[in-house]
């Protein structure tokens, strides 16, 4: 658990090198399996070690639908990848540190690439549902930062990030190069857990947004502050309110998930095996 006495990022180095000792080296690689990704863990290998992320991360147990909790390390090509199947939301009563923490950790574990994944609604009406979309840039309306409270403890990089590259367009450009048909969106990230108002779906497209979704965006701003590369990819599981002429019925955004795991898991797999290398590491990370 992320405690109040000590800085959150003290408490994610010290489950990063907790799961460095226990891996006997560092992953190179980070996923976090959102809404509908959980079965797309299978076609990333077998697990060469699979527990509880709340016994080896010490992050909170997720509420939410199809989010096990399990951190499965498993290996990619030469890449050693940290999966975390599921994710804690501002919307299950955590602040931003304990939503961060797991990727904090992995990232300071040593993975140096993170892929976050998640589940959205779509403002645009080409963006299909069933289909995977890369996350360009995004708009955090969720109130919270990863960054807020005392300074990050020296030799960790300051709280005033730039985020003018905060989607690694390198990382991008792979995943077109292996699928040219997925497309490019804004993700607008709401604290939820309710779903959209017709008029707020409406104030969300005019400031710019593709997407809408209830997650991602802290952990992009944590991996990003400690030097992680981070590549998003929402999986559209419905129209937007207002645009959806049925509604939005939270079922059928995690069916939508069941139906695309196949192909987002061959999607994602081929991704991890054209990440530019990182090879592999088996002393402590060189990252602060
Ligand atoms: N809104 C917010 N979050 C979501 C949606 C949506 O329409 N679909 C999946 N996650």
């Amino acid at each position: 658990m992320v405690s109040q006495d000590r800085h959150p990022l003290e408490a994610a180095q010290a489950a990063g090198a907790r799961l460095r000792e226990r891996l006997g080296r560092s992953p190179s690689v980070a996923v976090v399996l959102g809404s509908g990704w959980a079965a797309v863990a299978d076609a990333l290998g077998p697990a060469e070690l699979e527990r509880p992320a709340a016994e080896l991360l010490g992050v909170a147990a997720p509420t939410a639908p199809g989010h096990t909790g399990l951190l499965r390390a498993s290996r990619v090509g030469p890449e050693l990848v940290a999966t975390l199947s599921g994710r804690v939301h501002l919307y299950e009563g955590h602040g931003a540190a304990a939503v961060v923490h797991g990727v904090r950790a992995l990232v300071l574990a040593g993975a140096r690439t993170v892929v976050l994944t998640n589940a959205a609604g779509a403002l645009r009406p080409d963006l299909e549902v069933g289909r995977p979309v890369l996350i360009a840039d995004q708009i955090n309306l969720t109130g919270a930062s990863p960054l807020t409270g005392a300074p990050p403890p020296p030799p960790l990089p300051g709280r005033f990030v730039d985020l003018s590259r905060l989607y690694d367009p390198e990382l991008r450009a792979v995943v077109r190069g292996i699928d040219p048909s997925v497309g490019e969106g804004v993700y607008a990230a709401v604290a939820g857990p309710q779903f959209e108002t017709p008029a707020e779906v409406s104030m969300l497209r005019r400031q710019g947004a593709d997407l809408v979704g209830m997650s991602t965006a802290l952990e992009a701003i944590a991996a990003h502050h400690l030097g992680a590369r981070v590549l998003g990819l929402s999986l559209v599981t419905n129209l937007a309110s207002g645009l959806a002429p049925a509604g939005v019925d939270a079922d059928e955004v995690l069916a939508v998930g069941r139906d695309a795991a196949g192909s987002l898991g061959l999607l994602l797999a081929a991704v991890l095996r054209a990440l530019p290398a990182t090879g592999e590491r088996t002393g402590p990370s060189s990252r602060p």
